[in-house]
């Protein structure tokens, strides 16, 4: 193989597909014999505006895909073989699609983690030689885990749209996470990368999988993603563990209310009656995921109304509950949504994914962007000592080919 050096700019590479294509020339033999079957797929990145940790409670949410996202470019080969290298470190890591082994304990695991679902689902990963290039950030809450598997499946099925219903793919890509990675997450981040809209934020009912998009294309509003500066502690143990959380919770008011199967089910007056026979801790969680559920459509109707300042006021009152009930936050988040809540333009400010630090996602009036982003970085040391990241992100359309 070629020898390969570190790109000097790999997210510029990103945007660029056509240098992305060169780059993998470069790498590659195969690919400089074969220059016109080379493909650029890329896939998104996610922020969500409001309903957090309802998508495994079978609920609402509302994310929108952000243009920043991972692209691969892509030879495919039938040698049965994917190498893969990194344009930011040029680190490879290479594995047999049609024989996935054990986790490797790196990034390709969640490639060949994709490669295992399709396999499982009866779809043939074909082997490519690929080089990747990323401009959205790791660890930050972003779904850098999701974009870089919605991507591998565009990857591993020869660089064009996989053979399934995208719904299916969504669903495929989630098993790849929770049977291969061992994270029991919702569907919400790989149907945001799958399905996301220019200008659009994305409502999905996580139940009967309806979804439809919802119009962000307010000149004056500005989506603006402020990373904590402290990488997102997701411990896989502390995610299932609220997702066991919420399911105990469903089991005991099972016992009363026939027919209840998740915290869909339930309301806020049967989750007060079963209280006295529940873990407090327990209780709050469930109750956190009751009341977003409400806040999410509430948001909507707010959001087509045009009333931003409920929408602004359901934000801070999410936040609020993951801090609270569902102990998901962190100080730092908290500061940065206390900044934010301070600052003149900001509507509503919100921890968005997961939690455990991570980003939060603040909207912002567009002619108030530059101020908010000298006051995050001017406080935001200041109290905590870390060096934030500010990104306006702009709603985007979901995985593609781009050449
Ligand atoms: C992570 C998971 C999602 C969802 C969010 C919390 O991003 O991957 O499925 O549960 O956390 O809303």
């Amino acid at each position: 193989m070629a020898t390969v050096h570190p790109d000097p700019d790999p997210t510029a590479l990103v945007r660029d597909p056509v240098a992305l294509a060169r780059r993998l020339a470069a790498v590659s033999p195969e690919a400089a014999a074969r220059p016109a079957d080379v493909r650029v797929v890329h896939a998104p990145g996610r922020v969500n505006l409001i309903g957090e940790h309802t998508d495994y409670n079978e609920g609402f949410v509302l994310p929108v895909a952000i243009d920043l996202g991972i692209a691969i470019a892509v030879l495919p080969t039938d040698d049965g073989i994917v190498r893969l290298t990194l344009a930011e470190t040029a680190e490879t890591g290479e594995f047999e699609p049609a024989a996935v082994g054990a986790r490797q304990g790196g990034w390709i695991d969640y490639v060949a983690g994709i490669a295992w679902a399709m396999a499982e689902a009866g779809l043939a990963p074909r082997g490519f030689r690929g080089v990747l290039a990323s401009d959205l950030p790791q660890g930050a809450g972003l779904s850098s885990s999701a974009a870089l598997e919605v991507v591998s499946a565009w990857a591993l099925s020869g660089g064009d749209r996989p053979a399934v219903d995208p719904m299916r793919l969504v669903h495929l890509v989630q098993r790849g996470e929770n049977g291969y990675i061992g994270l029991n997450n919702g569907i919400m981040d790989q149907f945001a990368s799958i399905f996301g809209e220019a200008g659009r934020a994305l409502l999905l009912d996580c139940r009967t999988l309806d979804h439809r998009s919802i119009s962000m294309a307010d000149d004056d509003l500005a989506l603006v993603a402020c990373h904590s500066g402290s990488p997102r502690r997701l411990e896989s143990s502390a995610y299932n563990e609220r997702r066991s959380q919420c399911e105990a919770a469903v089991a005991v008011i099972a016992q009363t209310v026939p027919g209840v199967t998740s915290l869909r089910d339930v309301t806020p007056a049967m989750l007060e009656a079963a209280r006295p026979r529940m873990d407090a801790i327990v209780a709050a969680r469930a109750e956190h995921v009751i009341v977003e559920n409400e806040r999410v459509l509430a948001a909507i109707a707010a959001f087509e109304a045009g009333d931003l300042a409920t929408v602004g006021r359901l934000f801070y009152e999410s936040h609020a509950s993951m801090r609270d009930l569902f102990g998901i936050s962190s100080p730092e988040l908290d500061a940065l949504v206390e900044i934010a809540g301070t600052t003149p333009g900001v509507i509503g400010a919100r921890l968005t994914g997961a939690g455990f630090g991570g980003c939060t996602i603040n909207l912002v009036r567009r002619d108030a962007v530059d101020e908010f982003r000298a006051v995050v970085l001017r406080d935001y040391p200041a109290r905590t000592g870390l060096v934030p990241r500010v990104f306006a992100v702009e709603a985007s359309a979901g995985a593609g080919r781009l050449i």
